[in-house]
């Protein structure tokens, strides 16, 4: 069966993808589309198959049958290193426990993405001071991950995911690990800093207060999705 063509003006889209874990069907048909600059929440039951939709867009998992087109090119039949080489330059990630690497100042970080792409120091250092500014963590440049909260931690994340410039940021649970204050803050700033840098945010959460961030929710059960407005 030939998939579906991509909705006109999408820049990350896919169709009826597949994904079984054993007897387990982590994706059985899902659909998904999100435009350059948009923010979509993915939402579900847990066990319901949005990490395994996060992990398949972002080209970390390969479906079992389907399609996904990143800027018009197939995701699925790329190679290892083609898929690699994209999520490096296009892709942005954020995840519930901010994963930074324990042994590096927040600074160093947040540079990271750029130094293992060949940028000098001092010159990677400088763009991450600046996305740590916009999220208000610029005075942690030096303490470690273990010395800063939960919260400032995913806020470096944030701008450690938006230092390449990513044209997708894909966040799982980005708030899985904070009380809501510090949810809210985290989600209010990682949406604006996306939005101004015309970044897409795929969003997985279970949470509405959190989708309530989101221009548009798509609703995953049992591996399928829904999308919220289209079905209304
Ligand atoms: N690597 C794996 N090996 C085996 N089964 C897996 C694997 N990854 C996911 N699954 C199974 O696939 C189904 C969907 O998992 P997935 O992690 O996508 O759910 P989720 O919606 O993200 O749940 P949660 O909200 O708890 O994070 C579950 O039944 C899960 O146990
Ligand atoms: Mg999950």
């Amino acid at each position: 069966m030939t998939p579906a063509a991509p909705p006109a003006g999408s820049l990350l889209a896919a169709s009826a993808l597949h994904k079984a874990y054993g007897p387990t069907h982590a994706l059985d048909g899902a659909e998904f589309s999100i435009h350059p600059g948009e923010v979509v929440a993915i939402m579900g039951p847990s066990g319901s198959g949005k990490s395994t939709l996060l992990h398949c867009l972002a080209g970390i998992v390969t479906p079992d049958s389907g399609s996904i087109t990143y800027a018009g090119r197939e995701l699925t039949t790329m190679s290892d290193a083609e898929r690699s080489a994209l999520r490096r330059s296009e892709f942005g990630f954020v995840f519930q426990f901010g994963q930074l690497v324990p042994e590096l100042t927040c600074v160093e970080n947040v540079a990271l993405p750029l130094r293992l792409a060949g940028a000098k120091r001092k010159a990677a250092e400088g763009a991450a001071l600046e996305w740590m500014q916009r999220l208000e963590v610029d005075d942690l440049r030096d303490k470690r991950p273990g010395e800063v909260s939960g919260g400032q931690g995913q806020r470096v994340a944030v701008a450690r995911s938006l230092v390449t410039g990513p044209r997708v940021v894909f966040a799982d649970e980005p708030t899985g690990a904070l009380d809501s204050l510090n949810g809210e803050l985290v989600m209010q700033l990682l949406t604006e800093a996306a939005r101004s840098a015309n970044a897409a945010v795929v969003l997985v959460t279970h949470e509405t207060r959190v989708a309530a961030y989101s221009d548009r929710e798509i609703v995953v059960r049992d591996g399928r999705s829904r999308d919220m407005e289209r079905a209304i």
